[in-house]
């Protein structure tokens, strides 16, 4: 959607301040021993409490609440009695629904102590986040900012998981346009329009399948994964970060 009144902004935030709570909530309780579904009801709870709704059950049926992803899993991890372990990192990717607005947000966090390389890979996710958000500009390609996401990612030794894309999102949580991760010839942005930007990330060549539970995406070596995600309007200037 493209914003155009104030009150769509407010709404929208609300929404945001929803997805950053349920985040931020969730991340506290990562630890080794707790379950998937144990992180996926607090995210409930909060949603509970603000009268929100789940974005991937509204509109894919998701059977979950959250999309929890492990190491090797890239996204739509399905949450359930599975329980984390040390050295583990786990990407907590959150989507909500309130008063018909959509926010999506994700943010990965490693359990307990993890191994240089899976820090590495965290850092790189959430600085390749920094440049794209930098280089979203109304009147700029939106290949622009898969650029400046894809070159600080390779930069730091890492690919990008190139079927993997940001996205549109206000009014349902995928819209247009397509963000990818990638330079590309795309739609200019424009100001007020609402996207993500996401850059999921594998410490491998970043080629992934689906896995048999019909949901579940990851990588084909079993590198692992990292990924980091905000809602943001677009300006002129710098952009409006929406799940901040
Ligand atoms: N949060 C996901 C994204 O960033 C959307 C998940 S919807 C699902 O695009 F149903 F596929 F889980
Ligand atoms: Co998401
Ligand atoms: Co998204």
């Amino acid at each position: 959607m493209s914003i155009d009144s104030p009150d769509e902004l407010a709404a929208l935030r609300a929404t945001g301040r929803v997805v950053a709570e349920a985040i931020r909530e969730m991340a506290r309780r990562v630890r080794p021993g707790v379950s998937t579904g144990e992180l996926d009801d607090v995210a409930a709870q909060v949603f509970k409490r603000h009268g929100a709704r789940s974005g991937p059950q509204l509109d894919y049926d998701f059977p979950g609440v959250t999309c929890l992803s492990v190491d090797d899993e890239a996204v739509h991890g399905i949450p359930g009695p599975r329980r984390l372990r040390e050295g583990q990192l786990i990407k907590l990717d959150v989507t909500a629904e309130l008063d018909g607005f959509y926010a999506d947000a994700c943010r990965t966090v490693p359990v307990g102590r993890v191994r240089p390389r899976e820090q590495r890979l965290m850092a790189a996710s959430q600085s390749a986040l920094k440049r794209g958000l930098e280089a979203a500009k109304a009147g700029v390609n939106v290949g622009v900012v898969g650029k400046a996401v894809n070159d600080e990612v390779t930069r730091r030794g890492f690919n990008v998981i190139e079927e993997l894309a940001g996205h549109g999102i206000g009014r349902k949580i995928h819209e247009e346009p397509d963000v990818p991760n990638i330079d590309w010839d795309g739609p200019t942005l424009t100001d007020g329009l609402v996207i993500t930007i996401e850059p999921i990330i594998a410490a491998g060549d970043g080629e992934v399948y689906m896995h048999d539970d019909g949901w579940t995406v990851k990588t084909y070596d079993g590198s692992s994964c990292a990924h980091f995600e905000h809602t943001l309007v677009v300006t002129e200037g710098a952009p409006i970060l929406v799940t901040a």
